[in-house]
């Protein structure tokens, strides 16, 4: 039987563990070191040749050194000899860019997936940003699998709270393929809100359903917070409306310009997301979804 080998990247080291253990595979170690001139330097440190590889690799922070780093990674192990590269990147960047929005801008969706197709042989990712590309297929040639954190965080949802007690809000009509789908999963009662958005920094939530909030706990589900805006706006409308306590879950936590620390002061009582992206919320296990896909 062909032996698998699970690399962990940039700070993905613990997913990758899990990965391991639960698809019964060894864990390799990959050096990743800078040049003294911030020039990246990577070396397997187990033989890849005739191994089935994984390479679990996070695409934030650092999209860029992550992006040059998995490639260089991907090639060197098809250089080597692996029988197959098979890239974990729960978090895909640059899905967000997929047009061109100004004149001139480059639309990165498609060159960084030009760098995956031809680094690996399959790429498996998590509730990637798919809005004016609907299809992954549109982008990578290579096999691919879409993983989605839904049962995941239906899981965890469940243990938390209490279908009687508590509601579960989408923020934006996008939203719902995530707070929808998970509420009617586990049967809470949910909300999907409107949202316009005037810039990258400022949004404005409509409550369009209103739900017996008083008293209750409500949780925000989004696939990504990135200022975290969108869930800031989400937390005052519903903190009008004299919840027991907001709580927000995403898939992917980006946190920028201290996103985290701007929800808590807004009054979020817990902000928990996937470890797609290592974060200090990191409470839900993506590895046993991710093992079904290898
Ligand atoms: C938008 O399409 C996404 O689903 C999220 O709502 C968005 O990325 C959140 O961004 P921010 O945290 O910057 O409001």
């Amino acid at each position: 039987m062909v032996e698998t080998i699970v690399f962990g990247m940039e700070q993905l080291e613990k997913l990758a563990k899990s990965i391991a253990k639960k698809a019964k595979a060894k864990t390799g170690n990959i050096t990743l070191e800078e040049f003294p001139d911030g020039e990246s330097y990577i070396k397997f440190d187990n033989p890849v040749k005739g191994k089935n590889i994984v390479l679990v690799q996070s695409l934030h922070p650092n999209a860029n050194n992550n992006l040059v780093e998995l490639f260089f990674a991907g090639r060197t192990a098809q250089e080597l000899g692996a029988k197959s590269v098979t890239g974990v990147v729960p978090y895909l960047a640059y899905m967000r860019q997929d047009k061109r929005f100004h004149d001139g801008e480059c639309v990165s969706n498609k060159h960084m997936a030009h760098l995956v197709n031809n680094s690996m042989d399959k790429l498996i990712t998590v509730d990637p940003h798919l809005h004016r590309v609907h299809d992954m297929a549109d982008l990578f040639y290579i096999h691919h699998r879409k993983v989605t954190a839904n049962l995941a965080i239906a899981d965890y949802i469940k243990k938390k709270f209490n279908r009687k007690k508590a509601v579960i809000v989408g923020p934006d009509i996008e939203s719902s393929q995530w707070a929808k789908r998970i509420a009617d999963k586990i049967g809470f009662e949910s909300a999907i809100f409107l949202k316009d958005r005037f810039s990258s920094r400022k949004v404005k939530i409509n409550v369009t359903t209103e739900l017996d909030w008083k008293g209750k706990d409500v949780v925000i589900i989004d696939d990504i917070i990135s200022s975290g805006h969108t869930m800031i706006e989400a937390i005052k409308e519903i903190k009008k409306r004299k919840p027991r306590a907001v709580h927000c879950i995403c898939v992917h936590g980006i946190f920028a310009e201290g996103a985290f620390e701007k929800m808590k002061k807004a009054g979020a009582k817990t902000i928990v997301s996937c470890n797609s992206i290592p974060h200090k919320s990191n409470r839900i296990d993506l590895a046993p979804l991710i093992v079904k896909e290898l």
